[in-house]
């Protein structure tokens, strides 16, 4: 009998955070390391927000909150749905959780007995299947292709759907894809899950403000209101209001699940950070230029990466919806040579042999579930990407049969 558990031998350490930790490794060994694997706004947290949280502090606002979050957030969240998504939930419709994260753990833990089958379109969030198994669940994985801009066909969600699935989750804008689905497609995707009644919808909106051009935001209760009282909308102020440190993530769903939801946290954390939710509460009913002004400045450096990209020799890289994260594929470099003298075999050799050779930190795409690709994360300043994405170019050009 060993003593740690099963569980931590089936879960898998983060290869986002493996690739952070080898490029802090190569940066104290004196090299100039750019590291585009993170997924994190490099913008401040605004100040409107954080004036919010001081006055929070101030007003002794400082003891156990709620479980599910102060009615003061949970109200602004009722609104925020409203206002921006045309979805009518009660305040007792909505969880406060400690981040996005939490809001996926209570679910799963909430819903999931031992092989019960989750279907999870690739590539794919690494936290979803994780979490999945951490409740014992069965990760039903759908690839996807560039060719369908990283989406799930209709088909391919209905041929992965059997009486043991539990919850589709959607992540429109997807990390780490970038992908984001039409209200058309939203609605294909609709008419399939009509005819399954038993399966709930994870909609994971935690991109929603990061999409760009013409394209408009929808969720899937928006665009199949028939399919509310089985979906569970979550979203976040960590990407939208630059707040990852801040760990207020939320979610609206049927009152059932939300209690049960609430149920798991109170044993576990309990209420989020009082004064993180008072931020929160400013995020949402404050003033929202911040989204504007960051949307822009992602917009543009989506447009540099993508293109610089697809100047670098045997790659190819599809120009996505939203979220901050571009997906290429080299697969026309597999079999290459690096400078090292080895063989470049799958995606994870080449961003090890490129953070080798130009000190430029990526993940590989067979993390996410979807190889041979690689995911760019462009939350980072302009003149760092610039600088990484010529390095890359140099890299795929000195590459040899
Ligand atoms: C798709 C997706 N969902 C949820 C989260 C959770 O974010 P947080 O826990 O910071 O709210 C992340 C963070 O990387 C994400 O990429």
């Amino acid at each position: 009998m060993t003593f740690l558990s099963q569980t931590v031998a089936r879960t898998k350490q983060a290869a986002t955070l493996a690739m952070s930790q080898k490029a802090r490794e190569l940066a104290a060994q004196g090299r100039d390391v750019i590291a585009l694997s993170a997924g994190e706004p490099d913008f401040d947290t605004p100040d409107n927000i954080k004036q919010a949280a001081w006055e929070a502090m101030q007003q002794g606002r400082t003891k156990y909150t709620p479980v599910s979050g102060i009615p003061e957030l949970r109200q602004a969240i009722v609104d925020k749905f409203r206002t921006e998504n045309g979805l009518l939930y009660t305040p007792s419709q909505t969880i406060v959780c400690n981040g996005g994260k939490q809001v996926i753990a209570n679910a799963m833990i909430a819903t999931l007995d031992p092989g019960d089958e989750v279907v999870i379109p690739a590539p794919y969030w690494v936290s979803y299947p994780e979490t999945v198994a951490m409740c014992q669940g069965q990760p039903v994985f759908v690839p996807t292709m560039a060719e369908t801009g990283f989406k799930m066909t209709p088909e391919a969600l209905d041929a992965a759907i059997t009486p043991r699935t539990k919850w589709l989750i959607m992540n429109s804008p997807s990390n780490p894809s970038g992908a984001a689905y039409t209200e058309a497609e939203l609605k294909d995707l609709a008419e399939v899950l009509r005819h399954h009644p038993h399966v709930w919808i994870f909609a994971d909106d935690i991109y929603e403000h990061l999409v760009y051009g013409d394209f408009r935001f929808t969720t899937m209760a928006q665009v199949a209101p028939e399919l509310m009282d089985r979906t569970l909308t979550t979203n976040g102020v960590s990407k939208a209001y630059a707040m990852t440190g801040w760990r207020i993530g939320y979610g609206a769903g049927p009152e059932m699940l939300i209690r049960a939801m609430d149920k798991i946290q109170g044993q576990m954390t309990s209420g989020a950070c009082s004064i993180a939710q008072w931020a929160a509460r400013e995020a949402l009913s404050g003033p929202q230029d911040f989204i504007a002004t960051s949307r822009a400045v992602f917009e543009q450096r989506r447009d540099l990466v993508v293109s610089m990209l697809n100047q670098a020799k045997g790659l190819e890289c599809h120009t996505p919806e939203g979220a901050f994260y571009v997906y290429p594929s080299m697969a026309r470099l597999i079999g290459k040579k690096a400078p090292s003298g080895r063989r470049i075999e799958t995606d994870e050799d080449f961003v090890l042999e490129l953070l080798q050779a130009e000190a430029v930190a990526l993940v590989h795409g067979t993390a996410f579930g979807l190889g041979p690709n690689f995911r760019i994360s462009y939350a980072a300043a302009t003149d760092k990407l610039e600088e990484s994405c010529l390095r890359i170019q140099r890299f795929c050009g000195n590459l040899t049969d």
